[in-house]
């Protein structure tokens, strides 16, 4: 199109835009910025923590909509650069946009100073060396002061009044408790990641968090809450390519007991991310009920130039390059923690077995290679089982206790294992790769069963027919409400066909229809549930044997398929300690 010409109208009207005036600008930005009091807090932590801060102490009044002070032992500012930090795009962490790429501070725009200053009454004071040091102070993003002032080596920023100047802002301020709420979970979160940093904080005069420096994510967990609190969590520690997932998930005996707690680091910063949450809690399924969801405190490291950490105003979010590869690698991950014994319930000290990887003389569950594991094929009559197989041979003595759990010893404890549980933990497993394209064995009937059914059973039948058929359930054609069964799975000798078949149709009938994937878990939790040898069932020792065998071999031993432990571990420790001896 032709550039039109403007009309005299136009040219005499009174101009529309105008640049705002520094000050507006300042506070529409800080608006970004400075959401609530905990995002002062936040800002200022991280500040310190770039300033290489070894130990922060942070107070607030009124949930700190009276005052915010964050007092750091960190490399100090000198007089020219605390004038200049309270100017807007003023940085000492970045030169040019090539510098954004794995940027290793917490701080990079150089805009939250301002911001903050913008809507408050403020000062700052900060020193090179203990002694002589600098105290800028103002109001509204206006430097009043800039003084000499004597103190240790650091900075302390003091915010008050926050939103003093922007009456609007003021009103979406939540009550004192509610913003002393987030305030402690900023403190909380950047304690978690930064457990080298000493941290306390203080609200209304009264000291709620002191936190000596810690050597370990579960010492600062139980620093913060307390140490029962951090003896239930799983470690994770796993790499995957570029990517290396760690921390604690809850062991899934204890997920649901208390509130829910969800930490998550990528590459030291504290971020949400539902993608990469839903992973986790992906690898917990079919140890929990549905519906539940775990707690959990990950950290993820990936190459620098895979995320992008500039696109959200207050980096609660980043920007992966390939999202799909990171989900995988922490569903891994957590699958992983799972699947050691670490994860079971125990009484006393936890780990009866390193977890697998890791040589050692102990039973490790889970050392024997995927795939390699029979099922639980136990036979009275069948003689195989004076041949064992070499990777049998590390079987422990087993004994059975009241028909119902097996026992066993290690150097470092008695071990119990729920028979039923862990059977059914096993059928699980097994049905699971039988969908995934794997076979299962099952017995032509010499006289095939005709079973009548009601309605939502014959429907619940059609529904999961085929599902069915690959688990060994060969069922003929049936007219109204009658089906019979030629072949049926073969998983143990009192394996009552008829029985498993009836009761996984009652237990399926009325389900609402689900996705295919989490069809087939339930229709393999629930007949795995009823094939499964059940508590009162004698077990012989190769019965018990090829159990141990089998439990062994599957990925998440220690957890049957409703969320309840399939073993039990007492340390002898603990042992020694309750009669005395120790
Ligand atoms: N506690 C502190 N100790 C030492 N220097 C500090 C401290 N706080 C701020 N500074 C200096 O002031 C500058 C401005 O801080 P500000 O938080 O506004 O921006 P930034 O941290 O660079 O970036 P961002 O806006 O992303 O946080 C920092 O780059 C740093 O040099
Ligand atoms: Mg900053």
């Amino acid at each position: 199109m032709p550039p039109t010409q403007p009309s005299a109208t136009e040219i005499t009207a009174p101009a529309r835009i105008a640049i705002l005036p520094p000050a507006v600008a300042d506070q529409i930005a800080a608006g970004e910025v400075v959401e609530r009091p905990a995002s002062v807090v936040k800002e200022l932590i991280e500040n310190a923590l770039d300033a290489g801060a070894t130990s922060i102490d942070v107070l607030a009044e009124d949930g700190g909509r009276i005052r915010i002070r964050v007092s750091d032992d960190g490399t100090g500012m000198t007089r020219d650069d605390a004038v200049l930090a309270l100017e807007r795009h003023a940085t000492s962490k970045i030169r040019s946009a090539a510098d954004l790429v794995g940027v290793p501070t917490f701080g990079f725009r150089g805009e939250a100073l301002p911001a903050i200053c913008s809507v408050s009454q403020f000062e700052l004071e900060t020193a090179l060396e203990d002694g002589a040091g600098t105290r800028v102070s103002g109001a509204g993003g206006t430097v009043r002061d800039v003084d000499a002032a004597a103190r240790r080596r650091g900075t302390t920023v003091t915010v008050s009044r926050l939103f003093f100047n922007a009456p609007a802002r003021q009103k979406f301020l939540r009550s004192a408790r509610s913003e002393w709420r987030s305030i402690l979970d900023v403190v909380s979160t950047m304690s978690l990641m930064r457990r080298d940093v000493r941290i306390t904080l203080a609200h209304d005069g009264r000291e709620v968090l002191s936190l000596a420096a810690a050597h370990s994510l579960r010492e600062r967990i139980a620093a913060l809450w307390s140490a029962d609190y951090a003896a239930r969590f799983v470690p994770v520690d796993d790499v995957a390519g570029a990517i290396h997932v760690s921390g604690l998930v809850e062991r899934p005996a204890d997920v649901g007991m208390s509130s829910r707690r969800v930490h998550l680091a990528v590459n030291g910063r504290a971020i949400r991310d539902a993608g990469i949450v839903r992973a986790a809690e992906t690898a917990f399924r079919s140890t929990i009920p549905s519906g539940v969801r775990p707690t959990m405190f990950l950290e993820v490291v990936v190459p620098a130039e895979s995320v992008d950490i500039n696109v959200h105003p207050t980096k609660a979010e980043v920007r992966f390059r390939d999202r799909w590869v990171l989900e995988r690698a922490v569903e891994q991950a957590v699958r992983r923690a799972l699947g050691t014994t670490d994860s079971a319930a125990s009484i006393g000290a936890p780990v009866l077995w390193t977890p697998r990887g890791v040589d050692t003389t102990s039973y490790s569950f889970g050392a024997p290679p995927r795939g390699s594991a029979p099922l639980l094929e136990v036979s009275h009559e069948d003689s195989s089982y004076d041949q064992a197989p070499a990777a049998e041979s590390d079987v422990p003595a087993l004994t059975q206790y009241k028909r119902t759990y097996l026992t066993f010893e290690t150097d470092l404890g008695l071990v119990l294992i729920d028979q039923h549980s862990a059977h059914e933990r096993v059928l699980f497993e097994r049905f699971m790769a039988t969908f995934e394209g794997g076979s299962s064995p099952s017995q032509r009937l010499l006289f095939p069963l005709t079973l009548t059914l009601t309605s939502p059973e014959a429907e619940a039948l059609e529904d999961h027919r085929e599902a069915l058929q690959l688990l060994g359930f060969e069922l003929g054609e049936f007219g109204g409400q009658t089906v019979i069964v030629h072949a049926v799975p073969n998983p143990h000798p009192r394996f009552d066909a008829e029985r498993c078949l009836r009761e996984s149709l009652a237990a399926l009938a009325g389900d609402r229809p689900a996705a295919s994937a989490s069809r087939h878990q339930h229709l393999a939790a629930t007949v795995a549930c009823k094939a499964a040898i059940k508590a009162g069932d004698a077990l012989s020792p190769q019965e018990m044997r090829a159990l141990f065998v089998a439990l062994r071999a599957c990925t998440l031993p220690a957890h049957d398929v409703h969320g309840r432990q399939t073993i039990v571990q007492l340390s002898w420790d603990e042992l020694e300690r309750r009669f005395g001896r120790r």
